[in-house]
């Protein structure tokens, strides 16, 4: 079956101590770092670019889960696979003709593609790309409006990942927003795999604890 992989979103942490913040994840047993990139032009809000994912690799050899909410995605991967990024997820809300092109790209600079998709956007749209040739080897199914840490669950994403999980038993499904210990286990029953969590597993005292409880609920 898919594994759980526990990615702790680095948005929420303290950006002016990324590397100690980074570490401290990985030891509580985060399996990835997800990392928000935001371009103030797709999403109301700005956060880091590829220079920022080039200093952090320096410090860590964590898989960094890249999530590019940005307009044009094209112009990212190769500063991104320059700078050491593990996984680049790009929205299918701006792919036209030119997906094919964007994962043969992403997998040609070193990194393994992903494509998500906002909370107003049908499933159907990703099925083209899960099932061509070169294929996303994760669909990232956002369960809040993306631009902000922080936001409350959206339960009505759960018949997203229930369809994607039966059409494709052992793709990688990640969930990204709100997710933490009360929110895990509709994630986990509809079959997400892959969590995203921000302020539940920063805000808690015990990070290391937190991290568990979603890993348990998803291997069960
Ligand atoms: C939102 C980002 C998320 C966000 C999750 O646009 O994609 O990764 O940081 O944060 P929480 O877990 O606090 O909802
Ligand atoms: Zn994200």
């Amino acid at each position: 079956g898919v594994m759980a992989k526990i990615a702790p979103s680095m948005l929420s942490s303290d950006f002016s101590n990324l590397a100690s913040e980074a570490d401290r994840m990985i030891k509580c047993g985060a399996d990835w770092l997800h990392m928000d990139i935001m371009d103030g032009h797709f999403v109301p809000n700005l956060t880091i670019g590829a220079p920022v994912i080039e200093s952090l690799r320096k410090h860590t050899n964590a898989y960094l889960d890249c999530h590019l909410m940005v307009t044009n995605p094209l112009d990212y991967v190769e500063p991104f696979g320059k700078a050491g990024a593990s996984g680049f997820t790009f929205h299918v809300e701006v792919t036209k003709d030119n997906w094919q092109e964007l994962i043969r790209d992403i997998k040609a600079k070193g990194m393994r593609p992903g494509v998500a998709l906002k909370p107003g956007t049908p499933i159907e749209d990703v099925y083209p790309l899960v099932e061509d040739e070169v294929p996303v080897e994760m669909v990232l199914v956002m369960t809040v409006e993306p631009g902000f840490g922080g936001q409350k669950f959206m339960p009505e994403m759960m018949n997203k990942v229930r369809t994607l999980r039966k059409k494709y038993p052992s793709l990688d499904i990640e969930v990204d927003g709100g997710l933490g210990p009360s929110t895990i286990e509709m994630a986990a029953t509809a079959g997400a795999n892959c969590i995203v969590a921000g302020s539940s597993v920063f805000g808690d005292p015990e990070p290391a604890r937190v991290i568990s409880v979603l890993r348990k609920c998803v291997d069960e």
